[in-house]
């Protein structure tokens, strides 16, 4: 993998220009996120939630990522005519990377062979080795502290960082990341004055979900910005749009015109030409 990627996003960084990342789990929402000219589009193991139905991310197998991840790089190239083209992150899912840091490495490489610039895992501690592994192998990988889902346990999606010590806890794992050669760490759900005093102190980029804004950029997933999820989200949520309820309005439509006999209309049917029909009703009559 290149070292493209840790230029790009330090450059911006450096040029104090806020960095954009979506997550995108397919070719259409790759498009999208393309299109719309963001810097970095993570293929995020929130596909275990948003795509597969799955309880929690946890769930989510390294080759339904990759599988994702594969769609997610042609819809990438799809959209880039010759322009800036974002950076493509993977996300390792659990049980992927924990064991050795050659099964780190093994994952890493899969994830490389789908078209990922870079990887991202979540932790310090234990993770660690298993970060310098990997880019020692010449990847770059993404950090990501504060709330980590993959090792959510009875405690919940809750905020970290709202004690000292787990706040000093997140920062000690966010200057260790950097150190090991992370180019670029998440900050999950934080409190914005931990953000705040943490961020200034470490020199590559700091991405924020619910971190407040003195991250060097944001990112948010990409059925949460379009409105394809309902229900209850985290207060860090900002939707941009309403797509769940037109996609429903928009089958109920074609449902309703199916039963009333509206659909199809002429301009939806292929024509035959009447000599070649009368061709056919000849034939087709001798059949019996
Ligand atoms: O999987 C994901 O969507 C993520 C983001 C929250 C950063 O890891």
């Amino acid at each position: 993998m290149s070292t493209s990627a840790v230029a790009t996003l330090q450059a911006l960084k450096t040029a104090r220009r806020r960095i954009v990342m979506v997550t995108a789990y397919d070719y259409v929402s790759a498009r999208v996120a393309t299109a719309a000219g963001v810097d970095v589009v993570l293929v995020g193991d929130s596909a275990a939630n948003t795509m597969l139905g799955y309880p929690s991310t946890r769930n989510v197998s390294l080759e339904e990522m990759l599988m994702l991840t594969a769609a997610v790089r042609r819809g990438v190239d799809a959209e880039t005519a010759g322009g800036q083209r974002p950076l493509l992150v993977g996300d390792m899912p659990f049980g992927t990377y924990e064991q050795s840091d050659e099964e780190a490495v093994a994952t890493a490489r899969r994830f490389h062979a789908v078209g990922c610039d870079a990887v991202k895992l979540e932790g310090g501690g234990t993770s660690l080795p298993r970060v310098r592994a990997i880019i020692a192998a010449d990847m770059p990988v993404m950090g990501h502290v504060g709330l980590l889902p993959q090792q959510v346990g009875a405690e919940g999606l809750r905020a970290r960082g709202r004690t000292a010590d787990e706040a000093l806890a997140i920062a000690q794992d966010a200057r260790d990341l950097a150190h090991a050669g992370c180019f670029a760490i998440v900050f999950e759900a934080i409190p914005a004055a931990v953000s705040a005093l943490v961020v200034p102190t470490l020199f590559v980029p700091v991405i924020g979900i619910g971190a407040g804004p003195s991250t060097d950029g944001q990112v948010l997933v990409f059925h949460d910005v379009v409105g394809l999820t309902d229900g209850k989200t985290p207060r860090f949520v900002k939707r941009y749009a309403r797509l769940l309820p037109e996609m429903v309005d928009a089958v109920r439509a074609f449902a309703s015109d199916v039963r009333a006999g509206r659909y199809p209309s002429d301009e939806h049917q292929y024509a035959i030409d009447d000599a070649e029909l009368a061709e056919l009703q000849r034939q087709f009559g001798r059949l019996g």
